[in-house]
């Protein structure tokens, strides 16, 4: 056995140890006798061990192993490691150490479950007829329009610090090239990391952060899209409760119930229901709430996370839909529904308890004359002269949507801040490692 200990019980005439490789919650508990050199093993150290696996008495594992040779692959110094065995660590004090983090059950049972959830994901969009595109982390647009954009500069070559001959920035979302692609391949996905150069601390947001988005050719309704997000979430939800139960029990242990955001099964119980707002019926919603808001909820502004949250409690703590947003709060994308006074276009966000926004899409404009209009009104005109192209050449009604990974786990496993669901996390002034 190969791995790392995790706890050590010395007896006079016997050790005890449990060796995790990080496969599974699950460690080998290692029975030695201590002239074999277990009195040497620390929390924390490297160890291989050769023995016999035999049946165990304890009702918790099958066998165990009795060791007959001992190698301290790397030793661990107890005093400076900043984890104790005896210790129950916050998620808040193990995000002090990006490095080491992960040798704790809590983060390996995080990582795991976030792995997993990549491949349920990933089999929901085999599974349901989605090509894969790997669409561009470098690129010259700014699919949002929110100017949130890293730059990519050259560091050598100080005369043209732009290596492309345009500025080009690390992509806010792959929508553009997945519409570029929907219209070849009907449906199309991308999973991949994806920047925002946001100044935001908040536990909800990050610089870099992954995001599954997903279009669709031939569509013409909100709904198609909107099921999409529900089957996926519902399918990669069920996934890894069936898959991973231990990992997923030990977080839900692990978490005190005031830090559980939210409840998975709660979610996954309603997730048929999930209810559908309008934008403007949420107004009224929030108008009409006693609660003081620090953000006064008026038509025509983006809804704020406060609001959010208070619209999934109003439903009855379950995931809603809201839909039709105002013309003038959304990317130039959005396809325009044409209504007013209380002008609106196709889109919609999926938001969900604890968290407020988890996913937004849009049926995306094909008209060229009201994309023509729209572009110049953003001023965006000559950039996106191939974007135009897309509606002269076989262009159909289409849409999609993105959803936040990162807040997909924070809903699924209740954790409250979005540093404790990536391996190395980026926010604004912190880029550690
Ligand atoms: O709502 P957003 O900005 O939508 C888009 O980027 C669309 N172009 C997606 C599409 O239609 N293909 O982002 C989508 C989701 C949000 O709902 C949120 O869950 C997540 O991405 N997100 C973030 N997650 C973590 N940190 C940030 N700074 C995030 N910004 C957005
Ligand atoms: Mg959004």
């Amino acid at each position: 056995m190969l791995g790392w200990v995790r706890s050590v019980r010395t007896q006079k005439e016997i050790t005890f140890f449990h060796v995790n490789d990080g496969s599974s919650l699950q460690s080998l508990q290692i029975v030695a006798d201590p002239h074999l050199g277990s009195r040497d093993i620390t929390f924390g150290s490297a160890v291989e061990v050769w023995g016999k696996l035999v049946p165990s008495p304890h009702q918790k594992q099958n066998v165990e192993l009795q060791a007959n040779k001992i190698t301290l692959v790397g030793s661990c110094n107890p005093v400076s490691f900043p984890f104790k065995i005896k210790d129950r660590h916050s998620l808040e004090y193990l995000r002090q150490f990006p490095h080491l983090r992960c040798k704790t059950n809590v983060f390996s049972s995080l990582l795991r479950l976030r792995s997993e959830a990549t491949a349920a994901i990933n089999s929901f969009f085999k599974n349901n007829g989605f090509i894969h595109i790997h669409t561009p982390i470098i690129t010259s647009n700014d699919c949002e329009g929110g100017g949130e954009l890293f730059q990519v500069e050259v560091n050598k070559n100080q005369d043209n610090p732009h290596f492309f001959n345009v500025p080009s920035f690390l992509t806010v979302s792959g929508q553009l090239h997945l519409e570029v692609m929907a219209g070849a391949f009907t449906q199309v996905y991308t999973f991949g990391p994806t920047f925002r150069a946001e100044n935001s601390q908040t536990r909800r947001h990050l610089a870099e952060f992954y995001m599954v988005e997903a279009e669709l050719a031939f569509t013409e309704s909100l709904e198609d899209i909107m099921k999409v997000m529900e089957n996926l979430f519902k399918s990669a939800t069920s996934h890894i409760l069936s898959e991973c139960p231990e990992d997923v029990e030990l977080f839900h242990k692990y978490l005190a119930p005031e830090q559980k955001v939210c409840s998975w099964f709660n979610i996954l119980n309603h997730v048929n229901l999930i209810f559908r707002l309008s934008y403007t019926e949420a107004i009224d919603i929030l108008q009409d709430s006693t609660k003081t808001f620090t953000f006064k909820p008026q038509w025509g502004c983006d809804l704020q996370t406060e609001h959010e949250k208070y619209l999934v409690q109003h439903c009855g703590n379950i995931p809603v839909f809201v839909i039709n947003y105002p013309y003038d709060i959304k990317p130039f994308y959005a396809r325009d529904n044409q209504d007013g006074p209380q002008h609106t276009v196709s889109a919609v966000d999926l938001l969900v308890p604890g968290i407020g926004e988890l996913c937004g899409g849009s049926l995306r404009e094909e008209r060229l004359d009201l994309l023509q209009s729209r572009l110049k009104q953003h001023g965006f005109k000559d950039s996106y002269q191939w974007y135009e192209e897309l509606r002269q050449f076989g262009s159909v009604p289409h849409g999609g949507f993105g959803m936040g990974f990162e807040r997909y786990l924070q809903c699924v496993l209740g954790v409250e801040n979005i540093k404790d669901v990536i391996p190395f996390p980026r926010f604004s002034h912190s880029c550690l490692l």
